[in-house]
């Protein structure tokens, strides 16, 4: 079994991201000492019959006292009435604060899990076993936990750091098509924030990434967890060099809420237009090196991901959208990248640009 580390480096929070195949089996060697006695497994109905059984199996060989409770799958249940429920659950179950709480799932059941943890007897320890792409490389490491608000996504939460991330690429078989490609949009990203990291082009390795190869698929995940370590270690709480993870994620937010959030684009379909877009506002402003559009879109497109909206909402709904983006400073905020290909933040965009830029996009 191929077993990579990385350290996320934050002093007496520090925390190691284990990747690799079949690793949830092997969870109890991994996880290493800590004065938990007991474990609560959180997960959702889609992941929990795959693999709930390995990862108790697992913990219980630690010495652990495990309990099981499975949520429903999606967005919906990243809510303060599931958090209240998990809450109520760990307190009448009789569970202290040095006890562990287990997410198993995907950036849902991570976010909402890491939240009830950060907030239960004020803090208890939790592991992050990611089971999505999308988790794997991005929403596992970093400690942003939260939950949604009927008027806003992820508008209450904390930081607080796992004890360790164990992501393992076989559990990747299972996701559908739509969802891993989504994931796929996350990994483009980092490629394209620190390309000196990538010796073989992304669109080269696209075909074996589909699933055949694992072992190439955990040294991408690795990567992108190095990069994802790196950021997030010189940044704990997202005050300044974290907003760079934001690359792509101006229009693709503002493309997702257009939508009303309802599955015209998954969130790595609407980042991977986002990032088009980026480039193409990269090149306008003059700041971009040249062609740099062209090349995301050809790296976007060998993963089967859309590179323009394919009933484009109108300038003003996208516009609209943007305005009510949490990282806006002054006037709209969009991570772009200089010619040095160094991602960069830029406040008070003009909108007459952003708005040729958009007709780029879409004509
Ligand atoms: N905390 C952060 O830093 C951060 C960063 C990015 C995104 N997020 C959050 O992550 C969430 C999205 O996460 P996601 O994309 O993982 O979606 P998700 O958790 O909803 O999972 C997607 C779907 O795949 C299913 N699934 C998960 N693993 C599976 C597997 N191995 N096999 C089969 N089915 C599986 C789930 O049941 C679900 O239906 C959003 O709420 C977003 O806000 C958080
Ligand atoms: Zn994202």
């Amino acid at each position: 079994m191929g077993l990579e580390r990385t350290c996320v480096e934050l002093g007496p929070r520090s925390y190691s991201v284990f990747v690799g195949e079949g690793l949830l089996g092997g969870i109890d060697e991994l996880l290493g000492e800590g004065d938990w006695r007991r474990a609560l497994v959180v997960t959702d109905d889609n992941v929990g019959p795959l693999y709930a059984d390995t990862v108790t199996g697992s913990l219980r060989r630690a010495g652990l006292e495990v309990a099981l409770n499975s949520i429903e799958p999606g967005e919906n249940s990243k809510s303060m009435h599931e958090a209240l429920e998990l809450i109520e659950l760990l307190a009448t179950s009789g569970m202290t604060r040095v006890d562990l709480l287990v997410a198993l799932g995907g950036g849902v059941v991570g976010d909402l899990a890491g939240f009830v943890a950060s907030v239960y007897k004020r803090g208890m320890p939790f592991l992050q076993v990611p089971t999505t792409l999308m988790a794997q490389v991005d929403s596992s490491i970093g400690g942003k936990t939260g939950v949604n608000l009927d008027c806003g996504k992820n508008l209450v939460g904390t930081f607080h750091q796992p004890v360790a991330v164990i992501s393992d690429v076989e559990t990747l078989s299972t996701l559908s098509e739509r969802e891993y490609r989504s994931g796929m949009a996350e990994v483009a990203k980092y490629s394209f924030l620190r390309p000196e990291m990538w010796p073989t082009p992304l669109a080269e390795s696209a075909v074996s990434l589909k699933g055949v190869d694992k072992a190439q698929l955990a040294k991408v995940v690795n990567r992108c967890a190095a990069i994802k370590a790196e950021i997030v270690s010189g940044d704990e709480c997202d005050t300044g060099l974290r907003a760079v993870l934001n690359y792509g994620h101006t229009l693709g937010h503002a493309l997702e809420a257009a939508t009303g959030y309802d599955g015209t684009y998954t969130h790595g379909e609407a980042v991977s237009i986002g990032m088009v877009y980026a480039g193409i506002v990269s090149e306008e402003i003059g700041s971009g090196p040249p062609g740099v559009a062209d090349r995301h879109r050809e790296v976007l497109a060998s993963l089967g991901l859309p590179t323009t909206p394919r009933t484009p909402p109108g300038f003003d709904a996208v516009l609209d959208a943007m305005r009510h983006d949490k990282k806006n400073r002054d006037g709209i905020t969009m991570v772009l990248i200089d010619r040095d290909n160094n991602p960069f933040v830029r406040a008070g965009l003009e909108t007459g640009m952003l708005k040729c830029c958009y007709q780029r996009l879409v004509s």
